[in-house]
């Protein structure tokens, strides 16, 4: 059973560990507790069955909803659970006209979740990321 629940004092453990199983830049407990500071901050955190599978960061400014950071463990993958997450955001940030995130080029899963939520291409940052070095893809919708 998924469960989506948000960021907490209790949960950004959990949160800091799988972010370090999924991503390149991993985020920290102290980025994660940060974001509970953030009045602009939307993250939650999927349970797989009681594990803590994935994570969605999303900060909301002015009916703008950017999308900081999306992952899922590796053993997850393919289920539905970042589809969800971002459901679940959506359903939540009604106040959003506009939804808007930065991805690597090379990020063919990534890119491949927002255009079937329907995302579309609307820029390119150039030299964006660093190790290595990469253009970022602005998609929007
Ligand atoms: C990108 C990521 C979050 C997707 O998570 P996920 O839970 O596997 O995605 P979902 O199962 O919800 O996928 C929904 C749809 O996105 C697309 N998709 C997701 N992963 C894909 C892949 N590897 N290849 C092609 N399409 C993919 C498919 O259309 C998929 O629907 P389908 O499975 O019915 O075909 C995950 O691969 C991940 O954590 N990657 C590492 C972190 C990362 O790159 N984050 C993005 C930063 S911008």
């Amino acid at each position: 059973m998924l469960k989506i629940v948000p960021l907490s004092a209790e949960n950004t453990a959990a949160a800091a560990e799988l972010s370090a199983k999924c991503l390149k830049e991993a985020w920290s407990e102290s980025t994660l507790a940060a974001q509970l500071k953030n009045p602009h901050d939307h993250t939650v955190i999927a349970y797989a069955d009681g594990v803590a599978a994935g994570f969605l960061s999303v900060w909301c400014v002015a009916g703008e909803a950017e999308i900081n950071n999306i992952c899922v463990l590796p053993e997850y993958r393919r289920q539905g659970i970042a589809k969800t997450m971002l459901a679940h955001a959506a359903q939540e940030l009604t106040e959003a006209g506009r939804w808007v995130l930065e991805v690597r080029e090379s990020n063919a899963a990534a890119i491949a979740l927002y255009e079937s939520l329907g995302f579309q291409k609307a820029g390119l940052r150039k030299n964006f990321y660093d190790s290595p070095t990469e253009n970022a893809l602005i998609m929007a919708k």
